[in-house]
């Protein structure tokens, strides 16, 4: 905390543990935090005595007013990468993830680490705060300082700010906010499984297709794979055999974006690509169910019309108008998608071409996504590790050798899901990979009991730890297939 006179602490400060945090408080503290990020946002694109923003303003005093009411001041404070409201932290929920980072990032930038109101504020006060706070300069150390003084200058004492303080070593804080990742990626995955679903039932059915709800949830989806893949991986592990066609877009979503991320794709390039993992199979709603579900092999006419879905998948993004703007990056990595690297798959051309970026990626994604799915006509998939082996075979055939390498470095030697024994004799399920290339085969374990039963347990052991002498504790025997040990590894996953 400074030591000027400016880091005035609120008159309430009472610390109250995260659990005392009551549903009432959670929210009122994602309203502020909302509130703030568009006033912000906002006040960058309208100068200050705009009447546009009076309106905005307004709603965001109630927003202020009502926390002041209940608490008598408020402070909204970051510590690490974390906002408190009072003492006590804030939860990201789905719909604030955007706010949350927002706030992050624009105060961390001008070094401003909290926000006081002394007590209620009005239009004019709130104007002056919002506008001091957006014209200081990025990069300065004394910005907290040099905010103060033009609060002082305009005769406002009740809006006080403290500079950022820097924080080091707080695992507590760290392990509490990837907590929330995983509880955010875990609504974001199962709401654009829903989502998608929906999109293409509308299609089906010829109505209008909310795709920019979609396109949102791709965008959730990057930023939470930028904090840690790891959590989306391990959720595409669920396979959930009813849903195929939906689940298996959203993980032919997810590996997409981390191969491409790995390719430094920009933001917006990482958009169109999610989103056409997302669209990939779109081509199918136009099969009936009866085939796509068919138990038994397909005969020769249903395996033609099978193979038309990459080319009625193109039919449809082209007609789907709320798709914006023909992407042709889009259209032609679903055209490609099964055309194989060395154009030996489908659809058949007359003419060599060269499959493209897109499509080389979702070949990887989509046969990987596939191999290790349970399907009504293969109830017992692949192990991981398996499928991998018979991919790399593959290499230079169906798939681009180079993507193959570095999907194979993303899921790695023992892929997020796998069930292993190691040589104390006991079960893990893989939880995590270890980030040092030279460690690849030391992931961090779930482990279970030694007979795999006690399914309830979670505790996560790092396979690099090594005991007193310098021996790893535990080590990989060898994979297992989870449907021989009747173990159901989703479980471990949500
Ligand atoms: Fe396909
Ligand atoms: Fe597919």
């Amino acid at each position: 905390m400074g030591t000027t006179d400016s880091a005035i602490q609120p008159e309430k400060s009472i610390r109250r543990s995260p659990e005392a945090m009551g549903p009432d408080f959670a929210k009122m503290g994602n309203n502020l935090v909302t509130k703030f990020h568009v006033l912000m946002r906002i006040s960058r694109t309208y100068d200050s005595k705009n009447v546009a923003l009076s309106q905005f303003i307004q709603e965001s005093l109630k927003t202020i007013n009502e926390v002041i009411n209940k608490e008598g001041s408020f402070a909204l404070k970051i510590i690490r990468d974390d906002l408190y409201l009072n003492e006590q932290r804030l939860r990201y929920s789905v719909e604030g993830f955007t706010s949350f980072k927002y706030i992050l990032n624009q105060w961390k930038k001008r070094f401003i680490g909290e926000v006081i109101f002394k007590e209620a504020a009005d239009e004019s006060t709130l104007r002056a705060f919002i506008y001091t706070l957006v014209e200081l300069e990025e990069g300065r150390e004394d910005n907290a300082t040099l905010f103060n003084e033009k609060m002082g200058q305009q005769g406002i004492a009740s809006i006080r700010v403290n500079a950022l303080e820097s924080f080091e070593g707080e695992d507590g804080v760290y392990t509490a906010r990837k907590a929330d990742i995983r509880e955010v990626s875990k609504k974001i995955f199962f709401e654009t499984i829903g989502t998608i679903k929906e999109v293409m039932t509308q299609i089906r059915g010829d109505q209008h297709a909310d795709v920019r709800k979609l396109k949102r949830l791709v965008q959730k989806t990057i930023h939470l794979i930028m904090e840690d893949e790891s959590i989306l991986l391990g959720l595409a592990t669920i396979k959930n055999y009813d849903e195929y066609t939906y689940n298996h877009s959203v993980n032919v979503s997810i590996y997409s974006l981390a191969i491409g991320r790995r390719l430094g794709f920009s933001r917006d390039t990482l958009t169109e690509l999610g989103m056409t993992g997302l669209f990939h199979d779109v081509g199918k709603s136009m099969i009936p169910k009866e085939i796509l579900n068919k138990p038994a092999a397909l005969d020769q006419t249903e395996w033609v019309l099978m193979k038309k879905h990459p080319l009625m998948g193109v039919e449809t993004v082209l007609n789907l108008k709320q798709l914006g703007e023909v992407n042709p990056k889009m259209v032609i990595g679903i055209f490609d998608h099964h055309l194989k690297y060395d154009l030996s798959g489908y659809p058949r051309l007359f003419q060599k071409k060269k499959v493209s970026l897109f499509g080389r990626i979702l070949q990887v994604a989509d046969a990987y996504d596939a191999m290790t799915t349970p399907r009504v006509y293969k109830k017992n998939p692949y192990r991981l590790d398996e499928t991998l082996a018979i991919m790399l075979k593959d290499s230079g055939g169906h798939f681009d050798p180079t993507l193959l390498k570095i999907f194979i470095a993303i899921v790695s030697v023992y892929p997020i899901g796998s069930l292993v024994l190691l040589d104390t004799g006991e079960l893990g399920i893989v939880y995590k990979p270890n980030p040092e290339p030279k460690w690849i085969e030391r992931p961090q374990v779930i482990l279970l009991s030694r007979d795999g039963k006690e399914e309830g347990t979670h505790q996560v052991i790092d396979l690099a730890e090594a005991d007193g002498k310098g021996h790893f504790k535990w080590s990989i025997v060898k994979t297992l297939d989870p449907n021989q040990y009747n173990i159901d590894i989703a479980k471990y996953f949500l």
